[in-house]
């Protein structure tokens, strides 16, 4: 049984983020996904989400891709968190490449190719401006 587990924080829930969960939970039997709770997004991104994190959760555990969710609480947990689940590979978007270099000695790193054209801050972009 391999475990797979991934990282972000899923606002405004895309395509990018469905392709990203199909691609990860196609390379084992089990998608942990870790969503960022709004203070983390706050402090990694520079705001506070469009949608609150119960909202992204309810909406993430509610895909078929997605066997369990948990909170990201803090960017410097991560191995912590790798080892409670018990991940075997940790799969993150390219734009992550290399940064999480340093957990391969606790499971598999693996960068997959974002989906080109869309994001959560374009997607604000176009509804702002409009
Ligand atoms: N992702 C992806 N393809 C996209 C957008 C995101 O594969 N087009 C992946 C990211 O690489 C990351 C995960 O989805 O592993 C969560 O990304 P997140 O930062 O929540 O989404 P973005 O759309 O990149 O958000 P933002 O524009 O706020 O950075």
């Amino acid at each position: 049984m391999k475990r797979i587990i991934t990282f972000g924080t899923f606002d405004l829930f895309h395509v990018g983020h469905a392709n990203l969960f199909e691609r990860a939970a196609a390379m084992g039997d089990t998608l942990i996904v870790g969503v960022s709770t709004d203070d983390l997004n706050a402090d990694k991104k520079g705001r506070t989400p469009i949608y609150s994190f119960a909202d992204r959760v309810k909406i993430i555990s509610s895909l078929r891709y997605v066997d369990l969710c948990f909170a990201e609480e803090s960017l410097e947990k991560k191995s912590e968190y790798l080892r409670h689940y018990q991940a075997d590979i940790l799969v993150m978007g390219d734009d992550w490449k290399g940064r999480f270099d340093h957990l391969k000695d606790i499971c598999d790193v693996v960068y997959l190719e974002r989906t080109p054209s869309v994001s959560t801050t374009e997607i604000i972009e176009v509804i702002t401006s409009k």
